[in-house]
């Protein structure tokens, strides 16, 4: 057994239920929760009884989250607070030398992330956010084929966050704070989920870094009918209902990203990694690969031969080319959205443990988040270029400034 690492937990909505579950349900005896804190006590309460129901030790419990972060009793925070408040409290929690996991959720501007960076920098403390979705099966799957050389040069990707989330604007008297983020602004609000996993694929701060973006959004409508039909009468959002960026990057790729979260449709965080040699498309549920999948001369109407690609469905590739991380979890999956919830949170404790560099770092947390606050600026200046910080001050351009180990999402490690 490790040493155990001792965390605290800040901000005590959905969120943190399913990260408790997903501690709860993962068993690792060297991660204890010793402290929550939330602003409400009502929420400290259910999570005492939650936690005493599964018979894990009492955690301290706190209101003011600088009480907290000053404690000898915890090593580490996980932050599920909200979009205005967890930027702030990492960096406040980094000053005070502990880790800090953050959730997911675009940052208000760019300067709440220079501080987070430099607050990283001065004390040697690192913060990851907690982007589950680098962790999912087949964003690992597509990592693998890449580090492989499968898919060849890298051309073009896509991302987005499609989620019919129009609930939001219903009546219910208990509006959450995204609610209002969503009727307020204009951008793209989520945008870690699909960009996470793509910058990693793309070497993002490792030899390659985002260079610009434009983002464009359409009407608004979603949100508008949902209000109307729950009963609000007419409310106008800011928000559009489609936004989309282009991201251009150091090395030419491009990629595309959609946040949706108003209209009906099935969810999908619309991946596509597209290189010389291959692709992979979420929505097909299929890769085609050069040599791989299969390829053939057909005769069209006219009589004159053309080439057909299939798809490979994905599922067919799991056995031989599962990440090695997806290997060993298949047969025991556990935890929140599919286990990714649960990779992550060992991922994160691991990096604690050993006080070292998580696999998302500082500077991947600053090049994701500022996405949401550039995407608003180039909409509001009608589709502008805006130009994306170089967070690293300078640092990308090294390709060895690599995490290694089982949890690296840089390299893939056997
Ligand atoms: N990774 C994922 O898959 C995933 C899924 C759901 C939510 N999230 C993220 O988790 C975060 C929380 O989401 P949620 O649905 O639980 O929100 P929520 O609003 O239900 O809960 C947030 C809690 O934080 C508390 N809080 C706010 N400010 C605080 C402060 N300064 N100090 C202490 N407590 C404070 C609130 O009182 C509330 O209880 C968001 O950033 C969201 O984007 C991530």
């Amino acid at each position: 057994m490790g040493k155990i690492v001792k965390l605290g937990i800040i901000g005590l909505g959905a969120r943190a239920e399913t990260l408790l579950a997903t501690l709860n349900e993962l068993r690792q005896v060297d991660i204890e929760v010793t402290a929550i804190c939330d602003v409400q006590q009502s929420r400290i309460d259910r999570i005492l009884g939650i936690m005493a129901s599964r018979n894990a030790p009492k955690p301290d419990t706190y209101t003011d989250y600088r009480a907290l972060i000053a404690s000898d009793n915890v090593d580490a925070v996980l932050v599920p607070t909200s979009w205005n408040s967890h930027l702030k409290i990492a960096e406040d929690a980094m000053n005070h030398g502990k880790y800090a996991g953050i959730e997911v959720g675009g940052a208000a501007s760019v300067d709440e992330l220079w501080h987070l960076v430099h607050a990283a920098e001065s004390t040697g403390v690192s913060c990851m956010m907690l982007e589950n979705c680098c962790y999912g099966r087949n964003e690992l799957l597509a990592l693998n084929f890449v580090r492989k050389g499968m898919f060849g040069e890298l051309i073009h990707c896509s991302c987005g966050y499609e989620h019919d989330l129009a609930e939001m604007a219903r009546d219910d008297g208990n509006r959450a704070e995204r609610a209002v983020h969503n009727f307020r602004r204009c951008g793209d609000l989520y945008p870690t989920h699909g960009i996470g996993p793509i910058a990693k694929i793309l070497r993002i701060n490792r030899g390659n870094r985002f260079v610009s973006l434009t983002s464009t959004a359409s009407k608004g409508r979603g949100f508008m009918l949902e209000a109307e039909r729950s009963g609000r009468g007419k409310v106008v959002y800011n928000q559009g209902d489609i936004v989309t960026t282009v991201i251009k990057c150091a090395n030419g790729e491009t990629i595309t990203m959609t946040h949706g979260v108003s209209l009906p449709r099935p969810y999908s965080r619309d991946c596509r990694v597209q290189g010389t040699k291959g692709i992979w498309l979420e929505d097909a549920k299929g890769v085609y690969i050069e040599g791989l999948s299969p390829k053939y001369e057909k005769i069209d109407v006219a009589g004159n031969p053309y080439m057909a690609h299939e798809w490979t469905p994905i599922q067919d590739l799991y056995e031989e080319y599962d990440h090695p991380i997806w290997k060993n979890f298949r047969e025991n999956v556990v935890g929140g959205h599919g286990g990714m919830d649960a990779l992550t949170l060992q991922a994160f404790c691991e990096a604690v443990r050993n006080r070292s560099t998580p696999p998302i770092d500082v500077y991947d947390c600053a090049a994701w988040m500022c996405l949401t606050c550039l995407s608003e600026q180039s909409i509001a200046c009608g589709s502008m270029p805006m130009p994306i910080p170089d967070f690293t001050n300078g640092k990308w351009i090294y390709e060895d400034v690599v995490t290694t180990g089982k949890w690296s999402l840089d390299e893939v490690y056997e």
